[in-house]
């Protein structure tokens, strides 16, 4: 949700921004800025929509200068426009500011400091700069320092001056900022892939902290402005795996990365039929806890009802799976014997983070599957679990939601394990299955495989609805699927329990909306075909995501599109991956904006 680059040192700023904005575009895209130093003043130009009209409205104009901030925007406040495109300039045009997250006092500030002033946008951001203006007492850092005194809210801010263009200076309060240290220049970014054509060497800010960089290094300083000591971290992405890698839509690319990843997800955490974290959790520990809530959002929290009925299933501990923006303000019934598990990709989801600490407030110890190593959610978790689904640019999540699911069976099998339960042959066929997973998901994504998906999405081009219906986990990937159609090809979907289906929604069921049974889990194979005929009676056009083999489907739908089998339990990780390419063909044929869809940010870091 915005994304913002700062750079001071030996290259062009102009160029690193761009660049570096370019793989920030994932965090927000309806319009973008650079703002750089020029002599001794700030020149600033920004362009609604996509980068590009940025870069090409910039192109002739060969700018160059040793610092710059940069910003690319998903807009909270002001519609998406030039004029409330970052980054934003005090009144006197001396400093320029570009801001993630959201200044909740704004109009507070503006009345009590600021009533005399003409603002040029209708953001919260402008405030700041002008508040700049209005504070500067000839030290940039002490400025800053009494304007944040000010501030309520969310941001992650930074801040030039034309009068001190020595320097950047940046800070946070829960939005993300990573900063990147090079030789004879600094970098600060939104996230990650921002840097890694330049630097592997980085810090994380913590809350409350002042940076300030220059082209000598990177000073982080408390609010006191005391010098504070950071540990430097080693970025491990490749620069590569940020990159489409000839794929047309990271969208296909990290579909196409899963086998891959979920090798990374498993490696080394089984030994000798039994699986380790980083943490070890005694059985008393386990023990202790009689409750235990998911918490995340969108596609995460999909992740979680699968993780629910497998830790309820394997470790035998009541699981609640909440709306991370619910959560807190219901308030739960939370005390030291609920474990919280929050699911993030991003680790940085503001809902996800406020549910963590409202957690953690009452005393209940936090658990963390999330991507990315040093984000807030892991920084502040007791137990951190590591997906590794490497990068995931794509806004619709698709490896770390496979990734999410692997570490929730790793996890069911691990506190089961801790605990001593007597389903030590259930936990090995679960860990057979999963140590089987990369090599089949391999095989499933051939060629014909594809066209017979794309063949199915073409008859999805002109749908305004989509059901899909499943039974237990088979229902839980229905929802990640509709999910997914929706976001991406803006068809209208809907997941339904299909045994839930008769009590209201079957009314809609007409020849005009085709319906995708997922009836993968022999479990329940009987009822979702009785609920299968049901649709078809209706004249549904089904499409029914079935088991190699499974003749007796074939029979009564009209179309399948099987996967491998597996041991039933770790179907769901198979069973996601047609539903994915089903949305991603449906979006293209639909001719629509795969990797960065309207409307929607890939992390949202606002609640
Ligand atoms: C956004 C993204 C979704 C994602 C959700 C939670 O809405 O568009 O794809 O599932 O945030 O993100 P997280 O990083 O917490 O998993």
């Amino acid at each position: 949700m915005c994304g913002i680059v700062g750079y001071i040192g030996k290259r062009n700023a102009v160029d690193v921004m761009l660049q570096g904005l370019s793989k920030l575009e994932y965090r927000g895209y309806d319009s973008s800025g650079i703002a750089i130093v020029q002599g001794s003043e700030v020149l600033v130009n920004k362009a609604e929509g996509k980068l590009v009209n940025l870069q090409n409205k910039i192109e002739d104009l060969h700018l160059e200068s040793s610092i710059g901030i940069g910003h690319t925007r998903w807009a909270t406040h002001g519609r998406p426009s030039d004029y409330n495109a970052h980054p934003h300039t005090s009144q006197n045009g001396k400093f320029a500011v570009v801001h993630n997250g959201i200044v909740e006092n704004y109009l507070r500030l503006k009345e009590t400091y600021l009533a005399d002033e003409v603002f040029t946008s209708e953001t919260d951001t402008e405030v700041v700069a002008h508040l700049l203006e209005k504070f500067y007492n000839g030290s940039f850092e002490e400025t800053v320092v009494k304007v944040l005194d000010v501030l309520e809210g969310a941001y992650a801010l930074v801040m030039i001056c034309a009068d001190e263009s020595d320097k950047i200076i940046a800070c946070r309060k829960d939005s993300p900022m990573v900063l990147g240290i090079g030789d004879g220049e600094s970098f600060i970014a939104s996230d990650v892939p921002a840097l890694l054509a330049y630097t592997r060497e980085c810090m994380y800010i913590e809350q409350g902290e002042l940076c300030v960089l220059t082209q000598d290094g990177i000073t982080i300083k408390n609010h006191a402005l005391e010098v504070i000591d950071k540990e430097v971290h080693t970025i491990e992405w490749d620069a590569e795996a940020a990159e489409k890698d000839g794929y047309e839509h990271f969208m296909l690319k990290e579909i196409f990365e899963q086998p891959t990843v979920f090798k990374k997800t498993i490696a080394g955490r089984i030994h000798g039929g039994e699986v380790q974290f980083d943490f070890d959790l005694s059985a008393e520990q386990v023990n202790s806890w009689n409750k235990i809530y998911i918490v995340a959002c969108g596609t995460a929290y999909h992740a979680g009802l699968v993780g629910k009925a497998v830790i309820e299933k394997l470790a035998r501990i009541p699981v609640e799976v909440e709306i991370a923006s619910e959560f807190r303000y219901r308030e739960p019934m939370l005390d030291e014997h609920t474990l919280v598990i929050v699911i993030s990709q991003s680790g940085e989801t503001a809902d996800t983070v406020a549910a963590l600490r409202e957690a953690k407030k009452n005393g209940c110890k936090v658990m963390a599957v999330t991507n990315v190593v040093g984000s807030a959610i892991a920084r502040e978790s007791d137990y951190v679990i590591y997906i590794w689904a490497g990068p995931e640019i794509s806004v619709a999540s698709t490896k770390a939601y496979t990734t999410m699911l692997i570490a929730e069976y790793l996890l069911g099998v691990y506190l089961a394990q801790q605990k001593g339960m007597d389903n030590g042959a259930l936990r090995a066929e679960i860990l057979e299955g999963l140590q089987h997973l990369p090599d089949i998901a391999e095989t499933m994504l051939t060629d014909a495989y594809l066209e017979q998906i794309q063949k199915a999405a073409e008859g999805y081009k002109d749908a305004n609805d989509i059901f899909f219906i499943g039974r237990g986990l088979d229902w839980a990937i229905a929802l990640e699927g509709s999910l997914k159609l929706k976001e991406i090809s803006y068809i209208h979907a809907e997941a339904y329990a299909a045994g839930e289906l008769k009590h209201g929604t079957l009314a809609l069921v007409t020849d005009e909306t085709p319906v995708i049974a997922i009836c993968v889990q022999d479990a329940t194979y009987d009822k979702i075909a009785s609920n299968i005929k049901e649709v078809k009676a209706r004249e549904a056009n089904v499409l029914a995501i079935i088991n190699e083999g499974d003749e007796e489907t074939q029979k009564f739908v009209d179309e399948t599109i099987a996967i491998p089998r597996i041991h039933n339990f770790v179907a769901p990780v198979l069973a996601v991956i047609p539903l994915q390419l089903i949305s991603y063909y449906t979006a293209k044929v639909r001719g629509c904006e795969i990797d960065q869809p309207r409307n929607l940010a890939k992390s949202v870091t606002v609640e």
